[in-house]
């Protein structure tokens, strides 16, 4: 029989899968490290073991104890599946900002959930920290983890995901990459891979409100670096003991809107459906590119399982009201859309103008394209006929050359509504489209109001 004695044992040996689409521009193989199919769905489940064995082992927890963190989500549901194995019980302390489904989530896999208040300064005794605190003193028996200065953290990944990436690769990798939260990822993997090989690059994820980048180029620790964002697991406003500086090659940044953006397009181009962390991941390497080569084998990890975000990233109106989704534009064919079956009113050029006045009568229409061999080559329009008629009511019988102006112009049937309007003045009251049997319609100024209004 195979089997596992825990779900602890199911942990790691994640899959190593080639990015297509989105990299179709990188000249470098890039292969993501997929780390959902953990039992927790994320990266994190081989930190929170890592860091409970150890605290055993320096005899920091005793049968029976209580681990305390304070952790919304990867880390958390790490150490409950740890606690669980190994009978503890497990507290998260939880600011009242994060969503009640992550506290549910924490409940479900038997975590009691502490929430505190997220508008008190951290030295108010309700503050999330000052309640870790005091839980830890107060509980008998309990072992703040702390995952942020735990160098178990790092050592995880330096024992277990450092190794596998460099078997799955053969020893080929080049380049490793990844967004950096607590550091134990970069620093660990980063660590055995250039133990195994010194030219392998390290390169980390930061986001914008985060203090990596300039603290790794300058060695400044900015406060002005710091402020609010959106990207979830990676960026920092401290500097956590489990981020090796040194090990690391370089840093780039990624937007909130990229990483929401590339979130959404890892799941629909590749079917990799990853949290926010590994949008931006995968758009550090395409900001990245100019760096690869050919022969280079670039292996970017993705953290944590789409289904965390599907209130935020994976949902429209969340990505609308932070301006982060590109609007699909109409294109000509939406605006035709209530006229396309009707065929395209249009006149001779040596018809009279009596004809055009009746055409336009009939079909309730105010202009209308005219034609000479096939081609366009005028238009008439009310507003010119009702000067001229004004004028000289005896002009009906001239052929319509002698008054048409010049004809309206074409567009291409995926020509979006900004393109079209530009087109659309007081001379010209409308675009003709071509369409792809070789026909044209007609696209008018009320086309337009019609879409938009
Ligand atoms: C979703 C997600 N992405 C990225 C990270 C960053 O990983 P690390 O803490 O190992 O730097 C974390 C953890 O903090 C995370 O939960």
């Amino acid at each position: 029989m195979k089997y596992y004695n825990n779900i602890l044992e199911t942990i790691g040996n994640t899959p190593l899968v080639k990015i297509n689409k989105l990299t179709k521009d990188v000249k470098a193989t890039v292969l993501a490290k997929v780390e959902t199919t953990n039992p927790g769905n994320s990266v994190k489940d081989r930190m929170a073991v890592k860091m409970v064995e150890d605290a055993e082992e320096k005899g920091w927890i005793k049968p029976g104890g209580t681990i305390i963190e304070g952790t919304s989500g990867n880390t958390g549901m790490g150490l409950a599946l740890a606690a669980i194995a190994k009978g503890y019980k497990l507290i998260c302390v939880l600011a009242d900002k994060q969503s009640k489904e992550k506290m549910d989530i924490l409940r479900a896999v038997g975590a009691e959930v502490v929430v505190c208040p997220t508008a008190v300064e951290p030295e108010d005794p309700r503050s999330y920290y000052s309640v870790s605190k005091r839980l830890a003193e107060e509980t008998p028996n309990s072992w703040y983890v702390n995952q942020y200065d735990n160098l178990a953290n790092r050592q995880a990944h330096y024992e277990q995901t450092g190794p596998e990436i460099w078997e799955q690769t053969e020893g080929k990798i080049t380049h490793f990459i990844v967004g950096v939260g607590t550091g134990g990822t970069i620093s660990g993997v980063g660590k055995y891979l250039k133990e195994q090989n010194p030219n392998v690059k390290i390169w980390g994820v930061d986001t914008y409100g985060s203090v990596f980048k300039k603290y790794h180029e300058t060695g400044i620790f900015d406060e002005n670096e710091i402020y609010p964002y959106i990207t979830e697991g990676i960026g920092e406003d401290i500097l956590p003991k489990n981020v090796d500086f040194d090990i690391i090659d370089h840093f780039t940044k990624v937007t909130d809107k990229d990483a929401a953006v590339y979130t959404r397009r890892l799941a629909r181009e590749e079917g990799i459906f990853v949290g926010n962390s590994a949008g931006a991941a995968i758009k550090g390497v395409l900001q990245m590119q100019d760096e690869l080569t050919e022969d280079d084998v670039v292996v970017v990890l993705f953290h944590d399982h789409g289904s965390r975000y599907v209130g935020k990233m994976f949902n429209d109106d969340w990505m609308r009201e932070r301006g982060f989704l590109e609007e699909e534009k109409k294109t000509a064919l939406d605006l035709i859309e209530s006229h396309a079956n009707l065929p395209l009113v249009s006149l001779m050029s040596e018809e009279l103008i009596s004809h055009a006045v009746s055409k336009m009568r009939d079909f309730k229409i105010s202009q209308i394209p005219v034609m000479k061999d096939g081609e366009f080559v005028g238009l008439v329009d009310d507003k010119t006929l009702f000067e001229l008629l004004i004028d000289n009511p005896n002009i009906v019988d001239d052929p319509i050359s002698t008054v048409m102006k010049d004809p309206l112009p074409v567009v291409e049937a995926s020509a979006n509504i900004d393109q079209i309007s530009k087109l659309i003045n007081r001379e010209t009251p409308a675009v003709l489209v071509k369409l792809e049997n070789g026909k044209y319609n007609i696209i008018t100024r009320y086309d337009i109001i019609d879409a938009i209004a």
